[in-house]
């Protein structure tokens, strides 16, 4: 070993010793004959004094230090003389007096040093992202996230979880997503899938009799990227045999509950709440509601129908919604202005037409610009409906069931975060469960899975399956933390006969089903065990655990919002030869 100590390690009682640190050049200041470098590595800082009694050459050759160079010191540990003691540093007593000072490696002059106080932009950092990752909010994130996948996998060793790796290289899982494709050489016009996540495989470890199986499992996705989505991103994947979907989430109740208090020190109340779909709908229009705070939804579609104005009557009538919720006290905080911004929110990003809402005066009536097409007693009862009260705000949205969701969650959403209504530092936990089995796809007219193809219905709801299947509910649950998916999960069907019928329902006709789901159907007929699983985000763990907005700022070496890698310029040009061994032509765009 060059070093003795690191950087972040020396303390009273070192005094008087010879140690070497070995370390990155924070910063330098020479103080008349005396050169005072700040030494940094991942465990801290040190102060590294060059004096003038360890000679001239010493000292000149640590005034010639610049940020980032790697340097080696050797010398004696000393207390700071009085005054100089730094409380802010865990090893601001002392200092190392250096006798012996080696350069290892010089740095160019950085882009931007670790230390920096205004950071340039993000692609920047990302393009020099050796140097980004010196930085202490950078390092707080991947000690973070090597914390919480060390925990992960003690909590499931202890459970008795066997960790089984399964192949990249795969055939097309059904996500959701676009797959990313590899072409094969070998098999002409072939391709092989990234997998979206290690579902099918699970599921066949446990007709294997492997009953319980975990992973931190690589799964690819091509999609949209978001503030919490990455084309290329971590879960934390299971699968169990012989359970139910409460054990599963027994389970990973006992999970969180060991995450909060040993990386937040909190004590959380177990069980979980549980929020069935439905409710999770009515009372906040999110499947993944964020219930730090309260301004729940309100149904006032039944006095919308008693009301003149014809957006209200209009979408009460036509089978839609008129739904709402209070700002309660709020009502100072919105200028016209603000409005107009939340109405081109709601019309741009949700699809509503437009935003109503009142004011609550003083004397407790109901004002806005549209108050004149409402009865005084109608306005009474909308006041007593949304429990307003002097000074509070209320918002409307007239619309198809789903667009009163969409826009009233996402106004929610927003304004939670904008008026403050939670502590920043405050986590919650919860479960959603009894997802729809499917989703009507309007676009393309058919149905599609809510979760995945391979998902059980709730038992009583079997029968749903011939009769309605919008009302069929399945054994699905998600975790949701701070209003984000933080983790979903089902109880899959092990039953050959009803996962075709599932396929049928989703239009996989039998050949397609063969083609691409041929060896799992086969492997239900070999003694399939009743089975299910659950995979976590770890990405979504870190950043939520550790109070970031961005997944980004989780990931070592992440992507940016148009998938690209700043640093290693991927994904990148192939040689011609490569492309021609693998028979592929690329057509320039301008011929597509
Ligand atoms: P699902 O698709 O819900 O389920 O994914 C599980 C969890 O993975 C995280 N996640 C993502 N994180 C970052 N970037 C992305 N693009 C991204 N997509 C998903 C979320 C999500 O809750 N095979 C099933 C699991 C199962 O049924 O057992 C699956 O993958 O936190
Ligand atoms: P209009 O009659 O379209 O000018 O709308 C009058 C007010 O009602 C405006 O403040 C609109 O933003 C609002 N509004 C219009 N359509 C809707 C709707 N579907 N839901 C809620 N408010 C609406």
């Amino acid at each position: 070993m060059l070093r003795t100590h690191t950087c972040g390690e020396l303390r009273a009682e070192n005094v008087d010793q010879e140690v070497t640190l070995c370390g990155w050049v924070d910063s330098t200041r020479d103080h008349g004959g005396a050169v005072f470098i700040d030494l940094r590595d991942r465990y801290g800082k040190s102060q590294v004094v060059a004096a003038p009694q360890a000679g001239v050459p010493l000292v000149e050759s640590a005034s010639r230090l610049r940020s980032e160079d790697v340097i080696l010191a050797k010398g004696l540990v000393a207390m700071r003389p009085e005054g100089t003691v730094n409380d802010k540093l865990s090893t601001g007593e002392v200092e190392l007096r250096v006798t012996h000072l080696e350069i290892l490696n010089r740095s160019r002059t950085p882009p931007f040093t670790p230390g920096q106080q205004d950071l340039p932009g993000e692609d920047l950092r990302l393009k020099h992202r050796f140097l980004d990752l010196r930085r202490p909010e950078v390092q707080r994130a991947m000690y973070l996230r090597s914390r919480i996948v060390k925990s992960m996998r003690d909590y499931f060793s202890e459970h008795d979880f066997l960790d089984i790796e399964t192949p990249v290289l795969g055939r097309s899982t059904p996500e959701g997503a676009r797959d990313y494709l590899v072409p094969s050489r070998v098999h002409h016009g072939k391709f092989y899938a990234l997998p979206q996540s290690p579902q099918l495989y699970k599921q066949i470890l446990m007709v294997a009799g492997y009953d319980r199986y975990v992973q931190v499992a690589k799964c690819f996705r091509d999609e949209d990227l978001r503030a919490d989505r990455q084309p290329e991103f971590t879960q934390l994947d299971l699968e169990m045999s012989f359970v139910d979907a409460d054990d599963v989430i027994g389970l990973i109740d006992g999970l969180v509950a060991r995450l909060a208090a040993e990386l937040l020190g909190m004590e959380v109340e177990l069980p979980l709440p549980r929020l069935a779909y439905d409710e999770a709908m009515e009372r906040f229009g999110d499947d993944a509601p964020d219930l730090r705070f309260g301004m729940e939804l309100v149904d006032c579609t039944d006095l919308a129908r008693q009301a003149e104005f014809r957006v209200f009557r209009g979408a009460a009538d036509s089978g839609g919604r008129v739904r709402g919720f209070n700002a309660k006290g709020a009502a100072g905080e919105f200028s016209r202005k603000r409005i107009d911004e939340l109405t081109d929110y709601v019309r741009q990003d949700f699809g509503a037409k437009g935003l109503a809402w009142f004011r609550v005066e003083e004397d407790g009536t109901l004002w806005s610009p549209i108050s004149k097409n409402f009865s005084n007693e109608l306005l009474v009862q909308f006041s007593e409906r949304m429990e307003a009260e002097p000074g509070d705000q209320l918002f409307f949205v007239a619309d198809s069931w789903d667009v009163t969701c969409k826009a009233l969650a996402g106004l929610r959403r927003r304004l939670g975060a904008e008026l403050k209504l939670y502590d920043e530092n405050a986590m919650h936990f919860s479960w959603v469960v009894e997802f729809p089995m499917f989703e009507f796809d309007e676009e393309n007219q058919r149905w599609n899975a809510m979760h995945h193809p391979f998902t059980a219905p709730r038992v009583e709801d079997v029968a749903l399956l011939d009769e309605s299947a919008a009302s069929c509910r399945a054994q699905a649950y998600d975790l949701v933390i701070n209003g984000s998916e933080a983790g979903g999960g089902t109880i899959r069907l092990h039953d050959c006969a009803l996962q075709e019928k599932v396929f049928r329902l989703l239009g996989i006709d039998e050949a397609t089903a063969q083609e691409r789901f041929g060896f799992l159907l086969e492997a239900l007929q070999y003694g399939a065990p009743p089975h299910g699983g659950i995979a976590l985000g770890i990405d979504r763990f870190v950043m939520l655990f550790g109070g970031w907005d961005n997944i980004r700022d989780c990931i070592a070496f992440p992507k940016t919002q148009r998938a690209s890698d700043m640093m290693t310029e991927a994904p990148g040009d192939v040689d011609a030869s490569q492309l021609a061994e693998l028979n592929i032509r690329t057509i320039p765009l301008s011929e597509r």
